[in-house]
């Protein structure tokens, strides 16, 4: 199911400090029916290289495994397309609009977006099949298959170089990150600009998200870091841009090292071993802190939800040991996982509207990402004096 990884997958170096040990943790996106085995549990320990400045895991899990049917879909929430707006608007200003490919293109809303503002030539590239086929009646077509060099090849046979192409959220989730960059020369023009959204790792400690941390997010990105992983190759970067999408995000724009164009100097702050340790220090007691407020909800006779179930809401679960005697389910607006059970904890995934109908006494706010839109959304829950809690930095009763 997976295998040990602790050799840094940029500059090789086998000396890792580790952060970071959550134990055996289930695959956080592995919804299951009722009558389906779960995939089981790996070991969840997050590393740091000092020579290249990159987080990873200790282990990588199949890719086969983590991602046949993958439940994730792009959130349309209004926070996510605000975030559309403002990026593409961005990329728009680097590269016209033109052509696009989006790496891990999902169900294809990005590539709809770019549709919709006036891209002629809009393509994805996506291994997961349930996921093609909703893209595909959005009228967007994707290569099958997961990110390689022969993917690369296809699609340029097929349609040529793009003016843009995209990653968003995919590159953390990559193993050999030096095969995805020659990929990526493969797939890059002389114009063409390449943009990666990745979560950014300063922000990830800064703001103790450690519920990021799962198996599917392999790396955890420092610009040092990815400076190193492009040395040798025919890709440079040329800027980064912050973004506060998923608790604090960058887009790093690559290009081709004779594109004509010197890149300006990029700062970025300094991640020490006492940040690291300050991280893992106070993503304990945020765990201790849930575990025992929710516990001590419960002996009152308090009925506690969750509502999101997003990858961070199995890491929550799981770290403080919750199960149905605690969170008697957990909404969400995603159909592949509604009426499933949650991994490791079998905890029920229902429809969002179980919050109204129902009306618990708390509901823990696992889409902390979206939690302004949320509340705002779930105004009965609040006018009927349920409360919110807030799991993102120092825990919120709201
Ligand atoms: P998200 O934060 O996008 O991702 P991850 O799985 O990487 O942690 O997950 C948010 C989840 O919350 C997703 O399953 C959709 C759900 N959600 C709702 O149910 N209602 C909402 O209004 C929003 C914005 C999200
Ligand atoms: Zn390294």
């Amino acid at each position: 199911m997976y295998r040990i990884h602790n050799k840094c997958r940029i500059c090789s170096g086998e000396e890792m400090d580790e952060v970071l040990d959550l134990g055996l943790m289930p695959l956080a996106n592995d919804f299951c029916d009722a009558h389906q085995e779960h995939s089981g549990y790996a070991p969840l320990k997050l590393l740091w290289c000092p020579r290249c400045t990159l987080a990873q895991l200790s282990v990588v899990v199949n890719p086969n495994i983590l991602y046949y049917n993958y439940p994730y879909v792009t959130s349309k929430s209004q926070t996510m397309l605000e975030h559309f707006s403002v990026l593409t608007g961005d990329l728009m200003v680097e590269c016209g609009k033109k052509s696009v490919v989006e790496i891990g293109s999902n169900d294809g809303t990005l590539l709809e977006y770019f549709a919709k503002l006036g891209f002629d030539k809009v393509v994805g590239i996506e291994p997961a099949d349930n996921l093609r086929t909703l893209a595909k009646k959005r009228g967007i077509e994707s290569y099958r298959g997961f990110f390689t060099e022969a993917t690369a090849l296809d699609v340029v046979d097929e349609i040529g170089f793009t003016d843009l192409v995209i990653a968003r959220h995919v590159f953390c989730h990559i193993d050999n990150w030096h095969a995805a960059i020659h990929a990526l020369g493969v797939l890059c023009g002389k114009d063409t600009v390449i943009a990666i959204e990745v979560p950014y790792f300063p922000d990830t400690i800064a703001k103790v998200e450690w519920d990021q941390v799962y198996h599917e997010h392999l790396s955890y990105m420092t610009i040092p870091a990815m400076q190193a992983a492009l040395e040798g190759s025919m890709l440079h970067l040329s800027k980064v841009t912050h973004y506060p999408i998923h608790g604090g995000a960058i887009v790093m724009l690559l290009k081709r090292n004779d594109c004509g164009i010197q890149p300006g100097s990029l700062e970025s702050p300094k991640v020490t071993l006492a940040d690291l340790h300050k991280f893992a220090e106070s993503q304990a007691l945020q765990v201790k802190y849930l575990r025992s407020t929710v516990l001590s909800h419960v002996a009152e006779g308090k009925r506690v939800v969750g509502y999101g179930a997003s990858a961070k809401s199995t890491q929550w679960i799981q770290a403080c040991g919750f199960t149905r005697k605690q969170i008697k389910w957990v909404c969400d607006n995603t159909q592949q996982k509604q009426y499933k059970l949650m991994p490791g904890s079998d905890i029920p995934v229902v429809d969002e509207g179980a919050l109204t109908r129902e009306l618990p006494d708390y509901a823990i706010c696992f889409a902390w990402n979206f939690a302004e839109e949320i509340m705002t959304k779930e105004k009965i829950f609040k006018a009927k004096g349920g409360k919110w809690i807030i799991p993102h930095g120092e825990i919120k009763i709201v």
